[in-house]
């Protein structure tokens, strides 16, 4: 098996990390493997952002948890202590696609590191939010952003090596 198809079928979602924090050039690596995915007419419009601001987490926390409709106690991002939020150019027909293969990319560069990850989802509706707005100004953002999903990214505390079946038809040849 390539080394690139072995990180591929191992890769699965971690739901329990260590509170160990991550090396920013660990994150400045699973981020690059994302910025650099294939994108809509070469547009680029999707931007990562990288939070590890526990007061910002906590509000994230909080807002995802609402929006799925979960116990006020209940982390959605699984006590992960760095969340990468993708965020698109709403203006831009493919945000949600090349949303979606930047946070695939970083997915499989997170494994190869060894590092866990698992792609959280409702940032739609946070980034509809007055909570959106507020990350925005954080980080000097301007323009309409449409939230495509986030990452809970860190050291995995369990080991999962399984590799799934895959379900009958879903190749097809025509020859
Ligand atoms: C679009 C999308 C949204 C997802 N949202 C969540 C989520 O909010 N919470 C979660 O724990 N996992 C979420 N997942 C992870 C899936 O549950 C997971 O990928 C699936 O069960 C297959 O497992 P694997 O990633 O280990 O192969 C999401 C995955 C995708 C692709």
């Amino acid at each position: 098996m390539s080394e690139l198809t072995d990180i591929i079928k191992k890769r699965r979602s971690i739901r329990k990390f260590k509170s160990d924090s991550v090396p920013k050039e660990l994150i400045d690596k699973v981020i690059e493997a994302g910025v650099y995915a294939a994108s809509g007419r070469g547009k680029q419009a999707p931007v990562v952002i990288a939070v590890t601001n526990t007061e910002l987490r906590e509000k994230i926390v909080k807002a995802n948890s609402k929006i799925g409709g979960w116990a006020e106690d209940f982390d959605p991002f699984y006590n992960a202590p760095v969340i990468l939020i993708v965020i698109a150019d709403s203006q831009v027909s493919t945000a949600v696609y090349d949303g979606s293969l930047t946070l695939g990319n970083m997915m499989l560069k997170a494994h190869e590191l060894g590092l866990g990850s698992c792609w959280i989802h409702r940032a739609k509706q946070e980034f509809e939010s007055e909570l959106g707005q507020e990350i925005l100004s954080m980080i000097g953002l301007e323009g309409n952003f449409e939230g495509i999903g986030h990452l809970a990214l860190g050291y995995p505390d369990v080991e999962v090596t399984d590799i799934p079946e895959i379900k009958e038809n879903r190749i097809f040849y025509i020859d």
